[in-house]
């Protein structure tokens, strides 16, 4: 297996299937790949070839059938559930593709929740620099069903990034947005890259999402293409 002191996530021979009766479905098959510290990488593919299977297997949501996924060296199969949050409490943010805004709390609120959750301080100008980007200062005391749907992703973006994570996760993070707000996020995710070196793993089906990234990674019914 591969070692380097720069690879932040690797995952080796991953496969997962779905048993439903008597028919397996083969979602992933065998895929193997390496994700730097400080690069973004982009996870493109028709809808249905397993992006978003991949990506929760990468985050630790779910588990693969087969193969294994190690974060600096740590195999996850090696973590207990809780030693498993813990680990994506303190490195990982997540955009997934419904949001997940919690309903019931205001929209500052739900930014600032990941702080809640984990017991770890945020930093307050930060937070003011995430939403004063993504454009959102407005909308804090609103709730999220007062807000459209590409309004709820960047809120959704702010609190994924809120904590300064080592890797974010996203799952098509720009699918409900049109091109201006588009490019903001591509912007932020370049800004926070170059200054904190996070690392990003991207799902997307626009293959040009972000121009000169560290790699791109090509799924076609759960196996990656090598051109
Ligand atoms: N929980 C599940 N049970 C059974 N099949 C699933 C489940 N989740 C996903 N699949 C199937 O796995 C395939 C890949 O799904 P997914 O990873 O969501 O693809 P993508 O994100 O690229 O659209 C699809 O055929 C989907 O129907
Ligand atoms: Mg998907």
């Amino acid at each position: 297996m591969m070692r380097s002191d720069d690879v932040l996530l690797l995952c080796d021979a991953i496969s997962k299937a779905y048993e439903s009766g008597k028919t397996q479905t083969r979602v992933l098959k065998q895929v193997n790949l390496v994700f730097k510290t400080g690069s973004i990488n982009l996870i493109y593919g028709k809808s249905g070839s397993g992006k978003t299977t991949l990506l929760n297997i990468l985050a630790g949501l779910d588990k693969a059938s087969q193969g294994n996924v190690y974060y600096l060296g740590k195999r996850y199969g090696s973590m207990n559930d809780s030693e498993m949050a813990k680990l994506r409490g303190e490195n990982f943010g997540f955009v997934f593709q419904a949001y997940h805004l919690i309903p019931r709390i205001n929209i500052k609120e739900n930014i600032l929740c990941p702080s809640y959750i984990n017991g770890i301080q945020y930093d307050k100008e930060y937070y003011q620099f995430l939403i004063k980007i993504l454009g959102i200062e407005k909308l804090i005391r609103k709730m999220p069903y007062e807000l459209s749907g590409g309004e709820q992703q960047r809120v959704a973006i702010a609190r994924a990034m809120l904590l300064k994570p080592k890797i974010v996760f996203a799952d098509e993070p720009t699918g409900n947005l049109d091109s201006k707000s588009t490019k903001v996020v591509t912007e932020l995710f370049q800004k926070l890259n170059e200054k904190y070196k996070t690392t990003f793993i991207i799902v997307t089906h626009e293959e040009n999402l972000i121009e000169g990234c560290e790699q791109v990674i090509r799924l076609r019914d759960g196996e990656i293409i090598i051109e």
